[in-house]
């Protein structure tokens, strides 16, 4: 990955080309090695045909049984990706894939990021008024409160324990912990959202290299540097919530059935994942997905994240030594609400801490023995959902 918000601003593509070469120069390989592309679109500065503009701009292309793919399912993009990037290496004979995103949202002015977001997720039929992805989530927050019973302090909690992970991490923006006070008293954006339980907008790119045993082998890389693909599954929703609060049904969220077809696929259960990076670009979103994966059961994932909150504060305020993964093994980068957000890019950072939780390099915020990853990544207003399960390389 790039730095978040470089200090020189970059456009989108200059952030994919420095992640991709960063990607490949870590395990001394050349653009010419690779004969599969997927590229995640911009919100800075879109291209028809994304994959195609940047494998033409670093080289790639023109280059003769060369597979280059664009995949768009907005924020799941990166998750999309790396499934897709299997699929290239298993049906259609490709060694080496990389999967690339990278956006400059932050180096946008706050009118044309607004101006630009409103526009993805907008329709009349949806009466959202502008942040629109903002009030989108909310309005599902204010659902789940009446359904469920969430309540704003649970919301807020999200919030308050992504910093406090996010203050572990060098990479990360929030470098303070922040209370569920703090999140409460910061400027409104929507009903029952504040600003702090926004996405953080940021600027980044980063790139991840799928390939086959056979490249590894031939190459002589090892296999035990790096991690498989164990399972995966995506599912559907619509790009917009209904108007109004009492017609939104459970049939519009789909992570519980993407997280289904993974477990399936790989033979596993929520007991056997060590590590979870669960998509959080707003509170609901988080507390959606620990029910989704089976960490809470279903209509208590608010109870359970500010338990997870309450009890990670007061023992780290009175043990410097307290590692807050060993009672909530999730986001130890801080999610995006507390390490950044750049559009499309962040469900590449849940797959990057998977990689060092499943590699032994995350420092103090490693997880022990973490063996088993799942990744989620949500595109648009819980409008697509890919889910991946990762193990470690070595068995
Ligand atoms: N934690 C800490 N600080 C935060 C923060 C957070 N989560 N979010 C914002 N801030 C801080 C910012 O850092 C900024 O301070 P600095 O200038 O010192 O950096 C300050 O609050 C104001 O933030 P903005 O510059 O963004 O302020 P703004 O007034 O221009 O806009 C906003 C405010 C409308 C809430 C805007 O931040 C926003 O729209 N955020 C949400 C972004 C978003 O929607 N991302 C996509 C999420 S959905 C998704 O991920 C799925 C997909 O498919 C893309």
């Amino acid at each position: 990955m790039t730095a978040l918000n470089p200090a020189q601003s970059l456009s989108p593509s200059s952030l994919m080309q420095r992640a991709l070469y960063a990607a490949l120069d870590s395990l001394g390989l050349k653009v010419k090695d690779l004969n599969g592309l997927i590229a995640v679109p911009s919100l800075a500065e879109s291209h028809f045909m994304e994959a195609h503009y940047l494998g033409t701009q670093v080289g790639l292309l023109p280059g003769k049984s060369v597979i280059v793919r664009t995949v768009d399912t907005g924020g799941a993009g990166p998750v999309t990706g790396l499934l897709e990037a299997r699929r290239m290496v298993e049906n259609e004979g490709v060694d080496l894939v990389a999967v690339v995103a990278g956006d400059a949202v932050k180096g946008l002015s706050s009118q044309e990021f607004l101006k630009r977001a409103d526009q993805s997720c907008s329709h009349p039929a949806a009466e959202l008024p502008s942040p629109v992805i903002p009030n989108g989530y909310d309005r599902i927050a204010r659902f789940q409160m009446s359904k469920y019973g969430v309540t704003r302090d649970q919301l807020a909690s999200c919030s308050a324990l992504m910093s406090i992970m996010a203050s572990r991490h060098p990479f990360a923006l929030t470098k303070k912990p922040r209370t569920i006070a703090d999140i409460l008293a910061a400027t409104s954006v929507a009903p029952v959202t504040s600003v702090l339980e926004c996405a953080r907008r940021a600027d980044g790119g980063a790139a991840i290299l799928v390939a086959s045993s056979q490249f590894l082998a031939k190459r002589g890389l090892p296999r035990d540097t790096g991690v498989v693909i164990i399972g995966g599954g995506e599912a559907s929703g619509p790009l917009y919530p209904p108007k109004e609060i009492d017609t939104i049904s459970e049939e519009m969220f789909s992570c519980e059935e993407a997280a289904g077809v993974a477990y399936e696929e790989a033979q596993l259960g929520v007991r056997d994942i060590d590590f979870f990076g669960l998509y959080d670009c707003f509170p609901i979103c988080l507390i959606r997905a620990v029910e989704a994966v089976g960490l809470a059961e279903k209509g208590l994932g608010g109870v359970f994240i500010e338990e997870k909150y309450r009890e990670i504060a007061a023992r780290a305020a009175v043990d410097p030594e307290f590692r807050p993964q060993d009672i909530f093994p999730v986001n130890t980068h801080g999610g995006l609400l507390a390490f950044g957000a750049p559009w499309e890019v962040p469900a590449m950072y849940n797959i990057i801490e998977a990689f060092h939780q499943l590699t032994n390099s995350a420092g103090k915020r490693q997880v022990k023995d973490a063996r088993r990853a799942l990744v989620y990544g949500n595109g648009g207003i819980f409008s697509a959902s890919a889910v991946a399960i990762l193990g470690k390389g070595k068995y």
